[in-house]
């Protein structure tokens, strides 16, 4: 009797345990005039009137229902960045990959249900770059088991003087010249000029802090750290990490950390943040942006000492250690065996319409005329074969449960910040490229050998990381390599791009299907997702362009490259 009343109340203790609340947030997404960072007022891409759009803030095991009004005058959709969706692939997000676009004036509901990862991630459109214009911001899921701190989200945009299109329109104008004229950046930090809108850090002496990093940007890199103090890095892109201590995180478009602080007594009274874009030159007072912040202090004891030590501690910047994938060890995770090995060469090539585009391993992405999830669900048999979905989407077939290590080459000078839908991969190692690929990396990046770089992490030459951290955004840098492993357990179709939105939007993707069979058993798609091809005449059965079976003529002709 005894017993069973306590298997009742043992019973009804998981089920409180997981009984998580329903979070509905409204976002009506449309056009919004504002001056983020007091150089001009622009259109951007707001929500409900507003930039910023506020963050997010889940619990694990949260369902969140996200219902999204689009009042643009294009499409729209939303991905959430970091986050599985195992049996929800058509929830992802990109537009003509795993779903057809939202409609201007329509509505859609993206219900993510009883979400069971926790950690630091973000949502943002997924559909024209809608991001870069400011459709973005932070989704905090905590764990009620993990240990609390208080917390500190610092998120980081990069801010440009005109929207995305109009900078990628002189990219891609042939009768320009490649690269196009630059254009500095600002920094915004949650969500703000820094200048106008100050966030301050206050810091109770004695007691730890977590500071959950998100790196929102569309170019440019961002670096914080804390003068003095060393951050104990927790959590890369939602994924446990054992402590690793460093001087200051690196952090590139898409990437996340959180690291933890304990205040010391007034070491310091400012936080450092700069953002070093990639591939315009250095300038000093443009690139890197620098940015000071402030932090206040409360308790411990105010010593004679507190006016000097609260000037920012002199630190020898040329020293200090900076976050690098291969020095954070994940936490109980073992490294993957690998069944397929895929080699993946990023490369830039001009041409023949005088456009200069990314390429993968010599294909440049381009979007198809049925989304590739839709191709696979309704070829039967035939979606295996990769080549039905067109050659420009890059398509790569995964068995189920197949473990894969992308082995990625960057013979160019500039870094690529690579993102995988749908999964977490183990960085397990990178090092410069190999000596016999050297010769055609020097002549691959001397297109863009007229810009300056960013100093260079500096690491050894190849290490194997025996115990991995595991991410959803790896930052590749030039001229090295890097191989990540998954295991391909979560049936459907998933991108794997630079973040990098102009690199994104210059053909720097490709495909992976996973299990294209079973996801056929597993899927059924909602109605509202056909409505919305529907309403904008997109097909939503047959191969890329919409024919059953092999017949792929109607396919726009690839664009060749000059020899
Ligand atoms: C959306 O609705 C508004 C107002 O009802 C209308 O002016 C506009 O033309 C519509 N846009 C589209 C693309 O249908
Ligand atoms: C949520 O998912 C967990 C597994 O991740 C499961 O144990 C739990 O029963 C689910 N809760 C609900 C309400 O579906
Ligand atoms: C600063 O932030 C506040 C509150 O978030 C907001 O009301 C105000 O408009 C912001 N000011 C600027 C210049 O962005
Ligand atoms: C975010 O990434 C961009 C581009 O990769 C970079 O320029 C910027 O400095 C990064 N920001 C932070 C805070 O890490
Ligand atoms: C004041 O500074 C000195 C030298 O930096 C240090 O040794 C001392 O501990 C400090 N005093 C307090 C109360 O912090
Ligand atoms: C920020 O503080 C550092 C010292 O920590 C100083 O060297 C630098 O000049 C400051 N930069 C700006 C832009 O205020
Ligand atoms: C990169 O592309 C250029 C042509 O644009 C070619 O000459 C070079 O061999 C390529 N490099 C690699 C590693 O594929
Ligand atoms: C895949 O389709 C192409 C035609 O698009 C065909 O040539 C090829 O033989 C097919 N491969 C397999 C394995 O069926
Ligand atoms: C997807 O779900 C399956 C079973 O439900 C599980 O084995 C697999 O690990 C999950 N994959 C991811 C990436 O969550
Ligand atoms: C890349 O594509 C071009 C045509 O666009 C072709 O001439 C070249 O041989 C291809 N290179 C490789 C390595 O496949």
């Amino acid at each position: 009797m005894v017993a069973r009343k306590l298997l009742f109340l043992l019973h009804l203790f998981v089920q409180l345990a997981f009984a998580r609340s329903t979070v509905r947030v409204n976002w009506d997404i449309g056009y919004v005039f504002v001056n983020r960072d007091n150089t001009k007022v622009r259109r951007a891409i707001g929500v409900n009137g507003k930039l910023p759009i506020p963050p997010i803030h889940l619990a694990k095991h949260d369902t969140l229902i996200l219902t999204v009004k689009n009042s643009l005058n294009v499409h729209t959709s939303i991905h959430a960045h970091g986050l599985f969706q195992n049996g929800t692939n058509y929830l992802d997000g990109p537009d003509q990959v795993t779903q057809c676009g939202l409609p201007s004036n329509h509505t859609f509901t993206y219900t993510y249900k009883n979400i069971s990862q926790s950690g630091t991630y973000w949502l943002h459109a997924h559909s024209l770059h809608q991001n870069a214009d400011g459709a973005r911001t932070p989704l905090v899921i905590s764990d009620p088991e993990d240990v609390k701190y208080p917390e500190y989200v610092l998120w980081f945009e990069d801010w440009y003087p005109v929207e995305f299109a109009v900078r990628m329109e002189q990219t891609m104008d042939p009768n320009q010249p490649f690269p196009p004229p630059v254009t500095y950046p600002n920094m915004l930090l949650n969500g703000h000029n820094p200048q106008e809108n100050r966030t301050v850090l206050k810091f109770e002496v004695g007691k730890t802090y977590r500071i959950r990093l998100i790196n929102m940007s569309t170019t440019e890199w961002f670096k914080f750290n804390i003068p003095g103090y060393k951050l104990q890095v927790i959590e890369t892109d939602g994924a446990p990490t054992t402590l690793t201590a460093v001087d200051g995180v690196d952090m590139g478009p898409g990437q996340r950390y959180s690291v933890l602080v304990t205040a010391q007594d007034r070491l310091t009274s400012t936080f450092t943040v700069a953002l070093h874009a990639s591939f315009i030159p250095l300038d000093s007072l443009k690139n890197p942006l620098v940015y000071n912040g402030t932090i206040e202090h409360t308790g411990g004891s105010v010593s004679s000492n507190y006016s000097k030590a609260s000037e920012p501690a002199p630190i020898d910047t040329n020293n200090l250690v900076w976050t690098d994938d291969i020095y954070i060890n994940g936490r109980n995770v073992n490294l993957l065996p690998v069944d397929r090995q895929i080699k993946l060469t990023l490369n830039g090539s001009l041409f023949t319409d005088h456009i200069t585009r990314d390429i993968i391993n010599n294909i440049t992405y381009t979007l198809p005329k049925v989304p590739t999830l839709y191709s696979a669900l309704s070829l039967g048999d035939l979606a295996t074969n990769t080549s039905l979905y067109g050659p420009q989407t890059h398509s790569i077939v995964l068995n189920h449960l197949e473990n894969i290590e992308l082995l990625v080459y960057n013979p160019n000078t500039i870094p690529h910040p690579m993102h995988l839908h749908g999964h977490k991969f183990q960085v397990v190692e990178y090092g410069p490229i190999p000596p016999w690929m050297m010769q055609e990396a020097i002549a691959a990046s001397l297109r863009f050998a007229e810009h300056k770089l960013p100093p260079k992490l500096v690491h050894p030459a190849v290490v194997t990381n025996l115990q991995p951290n595991e991410r959803d955004t790896v930052v590749l840098p030039s001229l090295e390599y890097v191989k990540i492993r998954f295991c391909a357990d979560s049936p459907g179709v998933w991108l794997f791009h630079c973040h990098l939105d102009v690199h994104h939007a210059m053909g720097n993707a490709l495909t992976l299907i996973e299990a294209p069979l079973l996801l056929q058993k597993q899927t059924v798609l909602p109605k509202e997702m056909l409505e919305m091809c529907r309403l904008q005449g997109i097909r939503a059965t047959g191969n890329a362009v919409g024919n059953p079976g092999f017949d792929l003529s109607g396919l726009p002709p690839a664009p060749t490259m000059v020899p």
